[in-house]
């Protein structure tokens, strides 16, 4: 099976990460706008007994107009469950079919889904086995390099190849260590070495130029970028630039940030939510714009006290536009020590997979 075409077709892949509550419709429509990547993976569908597909996660599939492929993620381990959802979604306009195996919430894990399923590479090799059989196209895995040990990774990569995986996506950490800390990149080169098949690296991209590193460090066929992608979301066409050669590829200005912002209210305002939730809501994404805005963490420090959203852009224009800010060239790289979430950055919240 041949994977999507890329927007370039002869340079590396560029891949949104999939978000929970983030990368919806609405936000992959967004990126579309702004820089696309070669192809979006939605947010996972649940599988489990009585499960349906969700439909707001239905509607990232046959809504979206961004014009780039989508693959679809599932979270399960019960095989007539996740035989019947392929089924569902091969109705649907998918690029493919993807199995998460590395959401760290230990409310996931510990059902033995997500991150869990590298506990037990028999379950593994059954899920792989009949997920191999159930789709006639494409069908990737999205991992970790292990649970809390990398003893089994070669075993699990080993599985790949047996059950014909067309792509891996790998985030170059252990379940046990979140989303923080050291990135074992050396990890994504051993898969890119041992697979046939081509390898995404994911884990602390944070801008075109590191792309660029981790692309000559681990041999990977592409990117896979996630929360950066919240805060600087021209960060696909920066790759694209780059990638191409061009060291004076695009670069936001605050005012473009700002604008931005304006977006983000848009599209996260659907439904006529409350003020106060919408405002909540948007705080999600400022948490990671601000890692960019100033180097003190005043901004973030700011615009999580406000309540309306009057004082939400207030405390945005006075940051990104006041005093000739607007002009400033908007970071690549988030600055150091500004934390999306100080209090839980690291930790997984009651849902599921994240934070
Ligand atoms: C808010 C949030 C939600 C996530 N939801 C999912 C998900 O639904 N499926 C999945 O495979 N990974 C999920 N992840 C993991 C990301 O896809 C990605 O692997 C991880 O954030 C590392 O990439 P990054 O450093 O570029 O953010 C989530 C991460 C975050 C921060």
């Amino acid at each position: 099976m041949e994977l999507p075409t890329a927007i370039q077709p002869e340079q590396p892949y560029t891949v949104l990460a999939p978000m929970q509550d983030v990368t919806d419709l609405a936000f992959m429509n967004t990126i579309g706008e702004l820089g696309a990547p070669d192809w979006f993976v939605t947010e996972y569908f649940r599988v489990y007994a009585t499960s349906r597909l969700e439909p707001h996660i239905k509607a990232s599939i046959t809504e979206n107009t961004s014009g780039r492929p989508v693959f679809a993620q599932i979270i399960g381990e019960s095989l007539p469950d996740i035989r019947r959802t392929i089924d569902d979604l091969l109705d649907l306009p998918i690029a493919g079919i993807d199995l998460n195996m590395g959401c760290p919430a230990p409310k996931v894990y510990k059902k033995n889904v997500g991150g869990g399923l590298l506990r037990d590479v028999s379950k593994i090799d059954e899920i792989l086995g009949l997920m191999r059989e159930a789709i006639p196209g494409l069908f990737t895995v999205k991992m970790r390099i292990g649970f809390d040990s990398t003893a089994p990774f070669e075993a699990v990569l080993d599985l790949l190849i047996k059950h014909r995986v067309d792509l891996l996506s790998l985030h170059g950490r252990t379940v046990k260590e979140l989303y923080r800390g050291t990135v074992h990149y050396d990890f994504i080169k051993k898969a890119v070495d041992r697979l046939h098949c081509p390898v995404i690296a994911n884990g602390e991209i944070t801008s075109a130029r590191k792309a660029e590193e981790v692309l000559m460090q681990t041999g990977s066929s592409g990117v896979m970028i996630g929360r950066s992608a919240i805060r600087n979301p021209w960060i696909f066409r920066q790759c694209r630039e780059l990638f191409s050669g061009k060291s004076d590829y695009f670069r936001p200005t605050l005012s473009d940030v700002r604008a931005y912002v304006d977006q983000l209210w848009e599209i996260t305002g659907n439904g006529n939510i409350p003020e106060q939730n919408h405002v909540s809501k948007m705080k999600k994404y400022l948490n990671f714009i601000g890692q960019g805005v100033d180097a003190e963490g005043d901004f973030l420090k700011t615009v999580r006290r406000t309540l309306s959203h009057t004082d939400m852009m207030q405390v945005c224009d006075r940051f990104m536009l006041q005093d000739g800010k607007d002009k400033l060239a908007f970071r690549d790289e988030p600055y150091e020590g500004v934390l999306a979430r100080p209090n839980h950055e690291g930790r997984t919240d009651k849902e599921g997979c994240h934070l």
